[in-house]
């Protein structure tokens, strides 16, 4: 397959996949036929980033909020990641992915916990694309249970207050040890972060597209890159391109 012409590839992408009820709406289907396209287009999206040399794509596959949705989606949405798990774990291991799952595990019920876990497990010393799925996942729940854990700390004696740093905030979230996202891509139309790593977000690009998740593909996906390409980041400092380029 052919590599695009792509001037810089950012480290880590993490993607709100919006739209699969839209999508499915708008061909007069149920919204669980949106949900399973979404998962085709997952795939796609997991093969092109390993094709393109993205080292950490995140997926918010299913919110802290989700399970407000009726009873009958959640469990479809439940049975889409249990059936990718179950049956797409082989290939993944195989193509050398590494799971990683970020979210709220301690209140978790019934098979998905372990099956996460065994992905985990199984894919731990793959070395090429970490994926990393966001489940049961809420960026606020995220900083709280991570504030939670060093102030337990704190009371234990192990840290002083005054030691209490961003690197450390860093080192006690789900994604300790990944990468802040380079690029954030929402599909949909929909322009908001929706709880999704508020604190990782910092100095992101966001791309939002106009096309609902079903439907994102490879192309899709190296059209976000380019525009991403395109941009000049600057992390609060002057810009590192040179002038002529900026322009
Ligand atoms: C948003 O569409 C999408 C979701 C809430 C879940 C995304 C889940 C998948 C694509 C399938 C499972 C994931 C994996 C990783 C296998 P929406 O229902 O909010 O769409 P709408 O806004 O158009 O109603």
């Amino acid at each position: 397959m052919l590599t695009p012409d792509i001037a810089i590839i950012p480290e880590h992408v993490a993607i709100i996949m919006d739209g699969n009820g839209r999508w499915a709406n708008k061909r007069g289907l149920a919204r669980t036929m949106g949900h399973s396209k979404g998962v085709e287009a997952v795939k796609e999206a997991v093969r092109t980033a390993g094709d393109i040399g993205i080292k950490y794509l995140t997926l918010f596959a299913f919110s802290s909020e989700n399970w407000s949705r009726p009873e009958a989606e959640v469990s479809d949405l439940l049975g889409l990641l249990r059936r990718f798990i179950r049956r797409d774990l082989a290939e993944l291991h195989r193509e050398n992915v590494r799971i990683r799952v970020i979210g709220e595990r301690e209140k978790l019920r019934g098979d998905i916990l372990p099956l996460l876990l065994e992905a985990e497990e199984t894919t731990r010393n793959n070395t090429g694309l970490t994926l990393v799925i966001a489940f049961n996942y809420g960026s606020r729940d995220e900083i709280a249970r991570a504030v939670s854990r060093i102030t337990q700390k704190v009371k234990a004696g192990l840290i002083e207050p005054g030691a209490i740093s961003s690197e450390m905030i860093d080192a006690h979230l789900d994604t300790a040890g990944i990468p802040d996202p380079d690029l954030i891509i929402r599909t949909s139309g929909e322009e908001r972060l929706s709880n999704f790593l508020l604190w990782q977000a910092a100095y992101a690009e966001f791309v939002f597209m106009p096309d609902y998740w079903p439907d994102f593909d490879r192309a899709l996906f190296i059209e976000a890159l380019k525009i991403y390409a395109s941009r000049d980041r600057r992390f609060g400092g002057l810009s590192a391109r040179p002038a002529a380029v900026v322009g």
